[in-house]
């Protein structure tokens, strides 16, 4: 599947038939979370009895003290904890999440920052120490993946038509709305914000206009991007909070996708030395830098 399709429709989706996935599926999303889980640092790993887990995480985790009630989870491990290790193991997750996407499965991202170390030990044991897990299952409102309810703008004609949109999707639930395209891209430096017919010109319009819709926690949407010459720098804001280094690997995976999409070649290189910097009263860190 196209990202530009995926991206336009992708939701987060917090309501479940609790009936099994299909074995096959199954096993097509456990490839894929295999073949992704070749690196010591991130872990993820399948887990079939979501009823034992969303007993165990209720009122610890999920939406407003509710644990999201999916018949299965994925969980994401990330070992070391440092930025780079973050932004890899959320761009691996997000591949696998495209996966269950393409099956017809619903998906959401569970932050387990407040669940004590006992709890999580108690209820993995050794096999893994999540700190995110990802509810999957078949959505309850099908229509949700099949209707296009979130349907969208994602013609470059629908762009130049309502260029300053603030949201993609057009709908009154729980997904929120999306920053300005103007509020993202940057020229040089964060003090410049470049002007939507740079944007244009450059090209770049499509991508920055779909990927404002990728997930963040809590809608935070801590992504800039800063174009400096021909370069494209990811910045997240405030990098005090680590869960923003989550964002930006998914933001960077539907970055890419979308960009290859359109006939752009190229990835991203997470940069070695991420620094903590400050403009005026923003906090940001330069992550990651596109290759073209
Ligand atoms: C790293 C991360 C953690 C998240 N944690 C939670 C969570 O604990 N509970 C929840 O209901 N949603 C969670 N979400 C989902 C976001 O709230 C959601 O992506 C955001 O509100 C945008 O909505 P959308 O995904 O429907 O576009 C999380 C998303 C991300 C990327």
């Amino acid at each position: 599947m196209l990202f530009k399709e995926y991206l336009g429709a992708r939701k987060s989706v917090r309501e479940y038939e609790l009936k099994a996935i299909k074995e096959d599926d199954i096993k097509e999303l456990k490839e894929v979370a295999r073949l992704l889980n070749e690196d010591e640092s991130i872990k993820i790993k399948y887990f079939d009895d979501g009823k034992t887990i969303r007993e165990a995480l209720d009122g610890k985790a999920g939406y407003s003290g509710v644990m999201i009630d999916s018949p299965h989870y994925l969980a994401l491990e990330i070992k070391d904890f440092n930025e780079q290790t973050l932004i890899r193991g959320s761009y691996r997750m997000e591949a696998t999440i495209k996966k269950a996407y393409e099956l017809g499965l619903g998906t959401c991202w569970i932050d387990l920052a407040n669940v004590s170390d006992e709890d999580l030990r108690s209820l993995f044991k050794d096999e893994i120490k999540p700190n995110y897990l990802v509810a999957i299952g078949y959505p309850k409102e099908k229509s949700i993946l099949e209707k296009g309810l979130f349907k969208f703008m994602t013609t470059n004609k629908d762009f130049k038509n309502d260029p300053y949109a603030n949201k993609i999707v057009k709908k009154g639930d729980t997904s929120g709305e999306r920053i300005h395209l103007e509020d993202l891209v940057y020229k040089d430096s964060f003090a410049t914000k470049m002007s939507m017919d740079e944007i244009a010109k450059r090209g770049f319009e499509e991508i920055f206009y779909l990927v404002r819709n990728a997930p963040s926690s809590k809608n935070a949407q801590p992504w800039r991007f800063v174009v400096e010459g021909c370069d494209i720098y990811l910045a997240i804001l405030n990098p005090e909070e680590k869960v923003n280094f989550i964002d930006a690997g998914i933001m960077m995976y539907f970055f890419e996708g979308i960009a290859h999409d359109v006939g752009i070649k190229g990835k991203w290189n997470v940069l070695d030395n991420i620094e903590a910097k400050e403009y005026k009263d923003t906090k940001y860190s330069y992550v990651a830098k596109f290759n073209f």
